[in-house]
């Protein structure tokens, strides 16, 4: 995915967009890019490879003015990060400049129609294969921008949100968008374009969430914005004010945005039970309104990516203890190519922190053809997860901005224990003294992560002695195992460690064979249920030198004594475990890729949220 930015008004445009590039920097950062006009209305366009400050660097001692411009920062997808390949992109008599978040899939066809008429590409990018297909169209058919757009749309395949402005055309700047965000800012005299609203916030609260197929033009000096959707039908300028303030979008005196949402998970997770954990009781009334949909159903199937994923797997271990549904859980990208089963009568729960994820959403519009009830659990209000469910939940994390998530996930566990807790009462699956002490323990988990965070210097000092390693293994049973996922996911995605996560006893069914005193295994280890087999994994695994990390419960005694470090967590109903047993693990991966000299906010080759195939 790929950041987008854009202003139109009385200000000077660059200070404002590069601004934004650095809000939106988490989206993607292979490349940088401006366009502006200046005073004579001449076009120019600055970009380079890497991050947002090359850009800057590149372009401090250039004259820039301007009061309409386009800007964008890259994630990779057709043609290597290069500054050919960087956005904005001119067309063929370099009248006309255009940035893009989103995949033209039938850019090789309109290439080749173009080659064929003349014109010429210096880039890879389907991105360049657009803009000059626009302008090929308004100058065959002698149309404005806009209608050249609009036009140029209609015969496009893909996803997109796009920015174009014009050479000679200082008062217009056209955009567009179809399966990738896009956000209008509505300021006093000016107006801003962004992929969402932290580039916009520290202007303006008054926003235009841009629906599907939306074209817009927006004309400098003039109140009203011209909306439109593919069939050139008016669309309502729905404004809508941003929720988020600008504080939330900054580090707070934190060196990574990642260590800020770690240490945030306390607030975001009050924030999300707020209203709905009161008193012994938990309500959610997105579950209490369509109660009947979950009694009569014979399955859920939970879908979503990654650590989205991974709250899932713990969501189907809460639905079947709590509510008695059969749940299968589903990685998106597979659900939605192999020809599942889909019934009417199933519930989808989707997963999603940004509500932008492709496969998600495919998975989704697969199930929304079968007429299945849709369920989701998002974090960015207004986000396509969020517009495409029947119902759901807000996470209500607040904006999450380092590329590991880690509130999302305690949120979304937090959610999913919410709605399996009002689902097994309604359907009377839970008795009462279960259902109110889990949800009084629930209440209470703020303040254990608050204890566990004020020991992480000592995790801290485990993670240096663990530097050297080039494999990791996280084990776990239960709630436990996909927190062992989830474990491994961080470590690698940050430090670039390899790193494998497991259910503890299928070690022996295989992976013990990599065991030897160079490999560091995180074992999961709360006190419950077959805490005892646990115990016999750690004794396996001391038996061949492994060295153990063990997360254990507050006062352990036997697994502490085995493992070469432990970690403790206060006392917890176990299916609450995963959300306190997660906090030292999103700490070792930092400590330790920090330690590394790893960019942990921005890792390699990653983006925030995966709205490409
Ligand atoms: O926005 P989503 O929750 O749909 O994103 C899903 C995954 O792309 C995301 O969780 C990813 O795995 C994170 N980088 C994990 O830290």
């Amino acid at each position: 995915m790929c950041g987008i930015v854009g202003y139109i008004g009385n200000k000077q445009a660059y200070p404002i967009l590069i601004k934004g590039l650095h809000r939106l920097e988490y989206r993607g950062y292979d490349s940088a890019g401006i366009a502006l006009l200046d005073d004579d209305t001449n076009l120019h366009v600055y970009k380079t490879q890497g991050k947002v400050a090359n850009l800057e660097a590149f372009c401090k001692d250039k004259n820039i003015s301007g009061t309409i411009g386009i800007a964008h920062t890259r994630w990779a997808t057709h043609g290597e990060p290069n500054d050919v390949n960087a956005h904005p992109h001119y067309s063929q008599s370099e009248n006309l400049a255009l940035i893009h978040n989103g995949i033209i899939e039938n850019y090789i066809t309109l290439k080749q129609m173009l080659i064929d008429k003349g014109y010429t590409f210096v880039s890879q990018t389907d991105t360049e294969v657009l803009v000059q297909f626009v302008e090929y169209v308004k100058n065959e058919n002698n149309l404005s921008l806009y209608e050249a757009v609009h036009q140029a749309l209609t015969q496009v395949v893909g996803a997109y949100a796009i920015a174009v402005i014009e050479k000679g055309n200082p008062n217009v700047l056209i955009a567009a968008r179809k399966g990738s965000p896009l956000i209008i800012g509505i300021g006093e005299d000016d107006f801003f374009l962004g992929s969402d609203a932290s580039p916009i916030v520290e202007y303006t609260k008054d926003v235009i969430y841009l629906e599907e197929e939306s074209i817009v033009q927006i004309t400098r000096g003039q109140k009203d914005i011209v909306i439109k959707n593919l069939d050139n039908v008016d669309l309502k300028q729905n404004i809508q004010k941003i929720q988020i303030d600008l504080s939330e979008i900054e580090k707070g005196g934190f060196p990574h945005f990642m260590l800020k949402e770690i240490f945030e998970q306390p607030k975001s997770l009050l924030m999300c039970m707020n209203g709905r954990v009161e008193r012994q009781n938990v309500v959610l009334s997105g579950i209490r309104e369509n109660i009947e949909k979950f009694r009569n159903t014979n399955r859920i199937i939970i879908t979503a990516c990654g650590t989205s994923w991974h709250a899932g797997i713990i969501g189907k271990y809460l639905f079947e203890s709590f509510c008695k549904i059969p749940v299968q859980i589903e990685v998106a990208s597979e659900f939605r190519y192999r020809h599942p089963v889909v019934r009417k009568s199933d519930i989808l729960i989707a997963i999603s922190q940004s509500g932008e994820t492709a496969d998600t959403i495919a998975a989704m519009e697969l199930a929304k053809k079968q007429g299945t009830f849709i369920y989701g659990i998002c974090n960015v209000v207004g986000s396509s997860v969020a517009r495409l469910t029947d119902s759901g939940t807000y996470t209500h994390a607040g904006p999450e901005i380092g590329v590991a998530s880690t509130k999302a996930f305690t949120t979304q566990v937090a959610v999913l224990t919410m709605m399996a807790l009002t689902i097994g009462k309604e359907l009377g699956t839970i008795d009462d003294a279960t259902y109110h002490r889990i949800s009084k323990e629930l209440s209470q988990i703020p303040q254990k992560i608050e204890s566990i965070l004020s020991h992480a210097e000592r995790i801290e000092k485990v993670s240096k002695v663990f530097t050297y390693a080039r494999n990791f293994m996280y084990l776990g049973r239960g709630y436990n195992y996909a927190v062992a996922l989830e474990g491994a996911l961080k470590l690698k995605e940050i430090s670039y460690i390899h790193a494998e996560g497991y259910p503890a006893a299928e070690m022996k069914h295989g992976p013990i064979a990599l065991v030897d005193e160079d490999m560091p295994i995180v074992v999961i280890a709360p006190k419950f249920g077959i805490y005892d087999k646990i115990v016999s994994n750690v004794q396996e695994l001391k038996a061949r030198n492994g060295r153990i990390i063990a997360i254990v419960s507050e006062g352990d005694d036997r697994i502490a004594k085995i493992a070469d470090y432990s970690i403790e967590i206060p006392d917890v109903e176990e299916c609450l475990t995963p959300l306190l047993t997660v906090i030292p693990l999103q700490l070792l991966s930092y400590y330790i890729a920090t330690a590394k000299g790893r960019d942990v906010d921005q890792p390699r080759n990653l983006a925030k949220s995966v709205t490409v195939e």
